[in-house]
């Protein structure tokens, strides 16, 4: 009799851990660089909330936010080993990893309004840029937006001369190491967790960001002034591991892409907004005085940056620059 019991035991738990192991979510580690209340913050926290429904939480993602697991450089890394399944870094980020093309984002004043933006995501030369991850092992999946530049320092910015001699912090872009250097300033890579504190201390001068990265990282407590020069834009990548992703039952690889293009409308929805209210909540805080360039000012600005699409052309290609030129001069750029 007790032989039967302990039989009976031995069989339910084998049959409850192979429902367990059945059971078992696929995981997916979602690791950022940026806080929560952030553009990409909020879309990596929607992606998570539609594909666990979607999936009837047969998928999990786990969100690690503000450089938790990783920072810059060893995210993509990470993303490349597998110990973190999606990512959505800057596109000014993957020059290291020997993509150069994204840093066509990087270009001064290349882009004049959102509207172009999407135009280049959405249309085919986003869907060219993301075919150079596929040999890094890397898949592209959608283009978030955070939105458009401004620089800071504890000087005010307000024309290209007030740049000289200053030490400027940027991410990891050949093109904004041009930028920075023709405006006579001293640019410096520095990963976006260490951003703050180099601020503070006066390892660097100022910096470029939109207003919701110096919002919630509080830059702007130890930046005096703010310049809202729109000369550069930062979006993201959202990225996954290509063998995780083409590894998944298709049923669930169908379910999370339809997740991603409603929480990349989602992220692109709310990016604007997010940004001009950080602005707003820098503003009041009295902490930061806020220029605006005059249209006057912007094209001087403009003028003096424009030569570094020459400068680039033998980094990210004639070719590219141009085509993304275009798409600006058929909504009336010139
Ligand atoms: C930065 O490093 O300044 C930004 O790319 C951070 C981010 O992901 O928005």
């Amino acid at each position: 009799m007790k032989l039967k019991t302990l039989l009976l035991a031995l069989s339910c738990t084998a049959i409850v851990c192979t429902n367990v192991f059945a059971q078992a979510p696929i995981v997916i580690k979602f690791s950022h660089v940026v806080a929560q209340d952030t553009p990409k913050g909020q879309g990596a926290q929607r992606f998570k909330e539609l594909a666990e429904k979607a999936t009837n939480g047969r998928v999990k993602v786990e969100v690690y936010p503000n450089s938790q697991l990783y920072k810059d450089k060893e995210e993509l890394e990470a993303l490349q080993m597998g110990a973190v399944q999606m990512l959505a870094p800057s596109l000014s980020k993957f020059g290291p990893l020997g993509i150069r093309e994204f840093e066509v984002f990087d270009l001064p004043y290349i882009f004049p309004s959102n509207a172009v933006l999407t135009r280049v995501t959405e249309g085919p030369i986003g869907k060219e840029l993301f075919k150079k991850l596929e040999p890094k092992g890397i898949t592209g999946l959608a283009y978030w937006d955070n939105g458009f530049k401004v620089m800071s320092a504890n000087k005010p910015l307000k024309t290209t001369a007030d740049f000289k001699g200053l030490k400027m912090r940027i991410q990891s872009s050949k093109v904004l190491d041009a930028q920075m250097r023709t405006l006579g300033a001293n640019p410096q890579v520095l990963p976006f967790s260490e951003v703050y504190q180099a601020l503070q201390s006066g390892v660097v001068d100022g910096g470029e960001n939109t207003p919701s990265n110096i919002y919630t990282q509080k830059m702007y407590e130890v930046q005096k002034y703010l310049t809202t020069s729109g000369h550069g834009y930062i979006g993201y990548a959202v990225v996954v591991n290509k063998k995780f992703w083409d590894g998944l039952p298709a049923d669930i690889r169908t379910a999370l892409e339809a997740a991603m293009r409603d929480a990349t409308k989602y992220a692109n929805a709310v990016a604007q907004q997010d940004n001009e209210k950080a602005l707003e909540a820098i503003r009041k805080s009295g902490k930061t005085t806020i220029y605006k360039l005059s249209d006057a000012e912007k094209a001087d600005w403009r003028k003096a940056l424009l030569p570094v699409q020459k400068q680039m052309e033998g980094r990210i290609g004639k070719d590219l620059i141009a085509a993304v030129n275009k798409e600006a001069a058929m909504q009336g750029y010139k």
